[in-house]
């Protein structure tokens, strides 16, 4: 980080270019007019002066001009829509195949997972030339993921998931803020974004798991949760259970009993988890209970990381990586540990709107 002071923050994503040239262009269009605007009223001021006490003004009417001011700003208006919806689509639409990184942010920290297990605390390592896949959740209240190297930035809020992408382009260190307001240690709820050659970024992943090997994937987690909270019993694989089969489920478009449809995405499988009767699949009993208080986030991301793993359409982003990994068995496994059992339980979750 170069610490000269900076109009702009580096450009270090795929998409900052397009922000900033978009950002470049709305701030031109407005001092040109401003200038524009304030020149003319000064120049007619002048000019158009009353010079007599007496004198009266001649209205003056011309179509000509009248179109023009109504159908040029119209057009840069157009410009502006079009350009700002696509750059939008671009910047939340996630591209096919991007690597997945879950994150939690909690009062105050952010939280990450790679697919193999390993675990960071407000520091988050990924490879140039690869997009990355967030999907993020909140334990407690609203934060909001903040990069401003990649130009990327999403509130993350309680009882649902929010996906952002980026690509970085260049191996760096860059700042990661909270930009939202969440409690008393807002200011206090930051972190770096460390970018690495594709080569030295496997290497890292290779280093955290051999240091630990404690961690599991969180496929693996997902699976041991499954059975340990005894979701195998009425979601077999065999489809006799009384609920579901989840093979092949992530991705699919599910009819529930009252005749929509709804697609099996990761807030569908959360809210089923949670709330179960909301949306209950078409040929099934309203029977399961919910399991909102006992299973965390990241339990819940664990879960829903391993129904993915099932079988499903987006598969090769989960089965592509190793089935194991391991976090650092260093301080950081512990702090993490330690991070979350001494939490104070978070405030009673917004409950599911009617
Ligand atoms: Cu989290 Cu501000």
């Amino acid at each position: 980080m170069s610490s000269h002071f900076q109009l702009f923050p580096e450009r270090a994503s795929t998409v900052a270019g397009h922000v900033d040239a978009l950002f470049a262009f709305l701030t031109g269009v407005s001092v040109f007019f401003t200038l524009l605007i304030f020149g003319l009223i000064i120049f007619f001021a002048v000019k158009y002066r009353r010079r007599s006490p007496d004198e009266v003004g001649t209205p003056t009417t011309s179509v000509a001009l009248e179109t023009a001011w109504t159908v040029i700003p119209f057009g840069i208006m157009l410009v502006m829509f079009v350009w700002g919806a696509s750059l939008y689509f671009t910047l939340y639409r996630v591209p096919a195949g991007a690597m997945e990184i879950q994150v939690v942010g909690k009062q105050w920290m952010w939280k990450f997972q790679h697919l193999g297990g390993q675990r960071e605390i407000n520091e988050l390592h990924v490879p140039t030339g690869r997009a990355v896949k967030l999907v993020m959740a909140s334990q407690d209240v609203i934060h909001s993921f903040y990069v401003p190297a990649f130009r990327v930035k999403a509130d993350v809020i309680p009882g649902t998931y929010r996906t952002i992408w980026f690509e970085a382009t260049r191996p760096g260190t860059y700042h990661l803020f909270c930009a939202e307001y969440c409690g008393l240690q807002h200011a206090g709820m930051i972190g770096r974004v460390v970018v690495m050659e594709p080569q030295q970024y496997q290497a890292w992943l290779d280093g955290s798991s051999a240091a630990g090997g404690a961690e599991t994937s969180p496929v693996a987690a997902g699976h041991k949760l499954f059975l340990d909270l005894g979701c195998h019993t009425c979601h077999r694989l065999d489809q006799q259970g009384i609920g579901p089969m989840l093979t092949n489920l992530f991705g699919k478009e599910i009819q529930l009993q009252n005749g929509q449809t709804v697609m099996a995405d990761e807030d569908y499988i959360r809210e089923s988890i949670v709330d179960p009767l909301a949306k209950v699949a078409a040929g099934f009993q309203p029977l399961m209970p919910s399991f909102q208080d006992r299973v965390d986030e990241e339990q819940l991301m664990q879960l829903i990381t391993y129904i993915k793993s099932l079988g499903t359409q987006q598969a090769q982003a989960v089965t592509a990586l190793p089935p194991q990994g391991g976090a650092k068995a260093s301080g950081l496994a512990e702090a993490w540990q330690g991070a979350t059992t001494t939490m104070p339980a978070p405030p009673q979750r917004r409950e599911t709107q009617p």
